[in-house]
């Protein structure tokens, strides 16, 4: 899909992104985050808050929690950008739990890995250059690697592995293969890279419809290894797309490209991004659904926008100045972070323990609808940090 001409002529100018805005917004992130390392230190935010506030949970202590990982990336995000101690001091002291809960086996048999593993201890490698990170990280790997099904080539995202009926991927595993990627590069082991490779491609082939949005989950033939279906879990419809599946791949494809440098990448990248922008409202902020508009008293996913975002700044490293988009998603970037600071920051509620309002974590099974979402404070808040500080090295 290409931009329409109403995208090209919104994102045509430059939106204002001041160092004040950008530097206002930290500042209040920051408020958040230091009020919260006095609670979470044994314990993580929930996924999603509830009137605002997120609970306390321990690290793989409830069924849903494939996310303790995005507070500890908070964390480490928070450490890179102030060099203050005191963040990367819960951080680190976090990583015990995450060796522990890999080693335990503890809420660890989905495709999640990723989003656990990788803003926490691979973060905490990266940063750091901590041993006992890096085999956290490296054992969380070897366990993903386990749902690999070589009968359509993809990681199996949920469920039993002997259950024909789980024979599927999700979008969102996009980001969970870089756990692979860097596994290859941190042990020069090349079997995780294969693996990675293989699923982004199987999902590279069946994620997209005609029109570039995309399917949210794919199910295979488990005999043949077949393509079967599209069918979503969390979007309005087996035939629309889910804002934040879409973001997956907006996020997921840059990164795919900045491991295996294939173009095609490149060109998925733009077709997920392109029908991304050209079905944002008014505000720039997306709906949970991008089916819906401003007719439809849906709720907003900021989440989604604050993944889209870091999904435009990767890839503005990859696209050569010659591509006549750039500069649309480079407008794009600055609008939709300029709506998410201006509108939907918690600065206005005192009791508020996360950073950007109005998240949907999922509407058809009517959990975190309109509350603050984890990992939509973690992308929001890596979204300030690549701005900010753009020899940032990323954690993905
Ligand atoms: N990976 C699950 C979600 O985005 O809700």
């Amino acid at each position: 899909m290409e931009l329409t001409k109403e995208t090209r002529e919104r994102f045509s100018h430059e939106s204002e992104l001041s160092k004040e805005m950008l530097n206002g917004a930290l500042h209040e992130a920051l408020t958040k985050i230091d009020k919260n390392t006095k609670t979470f230190i044994n314990t993580f935010p929930r996924p999603a808050s509830t009137n605002y506030v997120y609970p306390g949970i321990l690290n793989g202590g409830e069924w849903d929690d494939w996310t303790s990982g995005f507070w500890t990336g908070i964390l480490w995000l928070s450490y890179e950008i102030t060099h203050e101690e005191r963040y990367k001091k819960v951080a680190a002291f976090q990583t015990k739990s995450y060796e522990e809960r890999i080693d335990n086996k503890v809420g660890v048999n989905h495709h999640d890995l990723g989003f656990l593993y990788t803003p926490s201890v691979v973060a905490h490698y990266k940063v750091t250059g901590n041993n006992m990170a890096k085999e956290a990280g490296v054992k969380a790997a070897a366990h993903l690697m386990g749902r690999f099904k070589e009968k359509g080539e993809f990681i199996q995202a949920w469920g039993e592995l002997d259950d024909p009926n789980a024979y599927r991927l999700i979008i969102d595993c996009n980001l969970n293969v870089p756990l692979l990627f860097w596994a290859s590069e941190a042990t020069g082991d090349p079997k995780y890279r294969e693996i990675a490779a293989k699923h982004i491609n199987t999902a590279a082939n069946v994620v997209l419809r005609d029109d570039s949005s995309t399917h949210h989950t794919y199910y295979f033939d488990p005999e043949t290894g077949k393509p079967l279906k599209g069918v979503t879990a969390q979007g309005a419809s087996d035939i629309s797309a889910w804002s934040r599946g879409q973001a997956w791949g907006v996020y997921g494809f840059p990164l795919a490209y900045s491991y295996l440098k294939d173009e095609k990448f490149i060109k998925l990248y733009k077709r997920v991004t392109n029908y991304f922008l050209n079905h944002l409202p008014k505000d720039n902020v997306c709906y949970w659904d991008l089916s819906f508009d401003e007719s439809s008293n849906e709720e907003k996913d900021t989440s989604a926008a604050a993944i889209a975002v870091c999904g435009m700044l990767e890839m503005d490293k990859y696209l050569p100045d010659s591509d006549p988009d750039k500069k649309i998603y480079a407008n794009a970037v600055k609008a939709i972070m300029g709506s998410l600071i201006a509108k939907y920051t918690t600065k206005d509620i005192e009791r508020c323990n996360g950073l950007l309002k109005e998240a949907v974590y999922s509407k058809p099974h009517r959990i975190g609808v309109e509350e603050c979402c984890i990992w939509g404070d973690y992308f929001y808040m890596e979204a300030l940090v690549r701005i900010m500080k753009p020899e940032w090295k990323k954690y993905w």
